[in-house]
């Protein structure tokens, strides 16, 4: 049976179900809009041809579009007057009852052939579908806030999902102008499933007292490239959101220790202090700007820096480090073993200063670790072991500002903040990818363009170099006994046959 697309419904006309209809009357197709609310269909109507003129008067598209996209757009009072879609897609109310219900409901209004689609974000698919005399024909098609601007769809397949709904939906997106990534029927799908690191690692490097979060934020961001930093993200999307789905996807993986939440959010939630929409949240926003950051220590220039010793886990991070430090006119202490005043910079990973100062032998009294996982042209992070002397640790940070560059000088914490955040994101994809929930290609576009980071955690993997992630968890993993840092296994293997991580095989 093939699936044809020319009429479809959305049901349920809030914020989503009002964004679905706009790119579906956009893209061509007749749209039913229907709502129990009384007076929301046509509502929604009415300010669907107002966002047409606007797009009219921005030049993003000409009258005849909009005079043609408003034709598309149908209220319907009554669910019979959508018997004859091809398509519905419901965005009503997150609960799984309600929305069990409203598909048996339609299954006695629409033709055989018609496709169920839900825009859940939280449930299964073939929860929603249980109930169906079809369950075959209910899938999910979950967009994402806004649904103009946000150009990724996920199409969900249910236990009993006729595959060729999903071949229909992923052609229908395409219409749209958007990316389908497919996923398997699991917790978070592929967007709120992958996102799960950023947030909860840096918390856990919150709740390690290893800097705060402004340190944690400007590491990441300005250090890294994400377009936020996981404080100011949770911030804008508000704890009463972003807490639940934490919370949500650690108990549907039974309490999966890499979904750890944390008590902080908690608390915070509790307390009311949920990011933006009420002023305070990590930061504080009463002024309409962001307000409450510790802005970056400088440390001006000394008279005098002591020699400076290497050690690095790989030699590029050891040329990078003479470099700079010949650059500036540093000496650079090129014994075997550091002299006697040497301050001695460990490019380590996966590690905090005390350990690499043992495995380095050196006096953890002149050693400061340093970050090179992303280099040293954007954003330096030092760490101190927890006896380096003042004069050592005022050194190495006034050393790194002498271009103008920003220091992070973080306590000691196994793995830095950058090192454990990216391992995390890029381990999580490779778990997302070895449990088959997508293909690597979706994987990486879905967090490309749903989560907005720079790159889709597999190929980032590969980018930053797998054996450099490895080394980090692995050390990670060992040094703390906590399971949350396995590794994967796909990102094992790739990494034993030295083969990138975007190798796949259908076998
Ligand atoms: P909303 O509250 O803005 O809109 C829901 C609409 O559904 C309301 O107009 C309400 O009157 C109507 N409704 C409720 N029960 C109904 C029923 N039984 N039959 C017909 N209409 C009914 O909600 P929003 O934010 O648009 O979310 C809708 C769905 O989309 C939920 O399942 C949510 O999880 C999902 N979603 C929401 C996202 C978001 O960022 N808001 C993102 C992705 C998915």
């Amino acid at each position: 049976m093939t699936f044809e697309i020319k009429n479809m419904a959305v049901i349920g006309v809030g914020i989503m179900g009002s964004g679905i209809a706009q790119i579906a009357a956009q893209s061509g197709h007749t749209t039913y809009l229907y709502d129990t609310k009384a007076g929301a269909a046509e509502q929604a109507k009415q300010k669907l041809a107002a966002t047409f003129q606007k797009l009219v008067d921005k030049n993003k598209i000409s009258a005849e579009q909009a005079t043609v996209a408003n034709k598309h757009l149908i209220v319907a009072d009554q669910l019979e007057e959508l018997k004859d879609c091809d398509l519905i897609v419901e965005a009503i109310v997150e609960r799984l009852d309600v929305k069990q219900s409203l598909m048996q409901q339609l299954e006695d209004v629409v033709s055989d052939t018609a496709i169920l689609a839900s825009n859940t974000s939280s449930l299964s698919i073939t929860a929603i579908a249980a109930n169906c005399k079809n369950p075959q024909r209910v899938v999910g098609f979950h967009f994402f806030n806004p649904v103009p601007l946000m150009k990724v769809v996920e199409v969900i397949q249910g236990l009993k999902t006729d595959p060729l709904i999903i071949d229909a939906l992923n052609e229908l997106a395409r219409a749209f102008g958007h990316r389908p990534v497919v996923a398997k029927d699991t917790p978070g799908f592929i967007i709120n499933h992958a996102g799960r690191a950023y947030g909860t690692e840096a918390l856990k490097i919150l709740n390690e007292n290893v800097c705060d979060i402004s340190e944690i934020d400007r590491i990441l961001r300005d250090g890294v490239g994400f377009r936020m930093g996981p404080f100011e993200l949770m911030d804008l999307t508000g704890l009463d959101v972003s807490h639940p789905v934490m919370e949500s996807i650690y108990h549907q993986y039974y309490e999966e220790a890499r979904y750890k939440p944390n008590p902080l959010t908690k608390q915070m939630l509790d307390a009311k202090l949920l990011g933006r929409k009420v002023n305070q949240g990590f930061y504080n926003y009463a002024t309409g700007e962001k307000t409450g950051e510790i802005p970056a220590r400088f440390v001006t220039p000394l008279n005098t820096y002591p020699s400076v010793w290497i050690a690095a886990d790989f030699p590029e991070d050891q040329q990078q480090l003479e470099a700079y430090l010949r650059q500036h006119n540093i000496t650079v202490d090129t014994h075997s073993e550091p002299q006697a005043d040497s301050l001695c910079l460990l490019a380590c990973y996966g590690e905090d200063t005390t350990q690499a100062a043992q495995r380095f032998q050196v006096n953890p009294e002149h050693a400061v670790a340093v970050d090179l996982l992303y280099g040293i042209s954007k954003h330096r992070t030092l760490m101190p072991s927890l006896i380096t002397k003042t004069e050592y640790r005022q050194a190495a940070h006034s050393i790194f500002n002498l271009d103008g560059g920003m220091v992070s000088m973080i306590a000691e914490s196994i793995g830095f903040v950058a090192q454990r955040v990216l391992a995390m994101v890029i381990n999580l994809g490779c778990d997302l990818a070895q449990q088959n929930i997508a293909s690597v290609d979706d994987i990486n576009a879905a967090v490309r363009l749903g989560l907005g980071y720079p790159f889709g955690p597999i190929e980032w993997g590969d980018q930053i170099g797998s054996q450099k992630i490895l080394l980090i968890l692995n050390r990670i993993a060992t040094l703390t006994h906590d399971p949350r840092y396995r590794p994967s296994p796909w990102l094992q293997r790739r990494v034993a046959l030295n083969l990138p991580l975007t190798f796949n095989t259908d076998l």
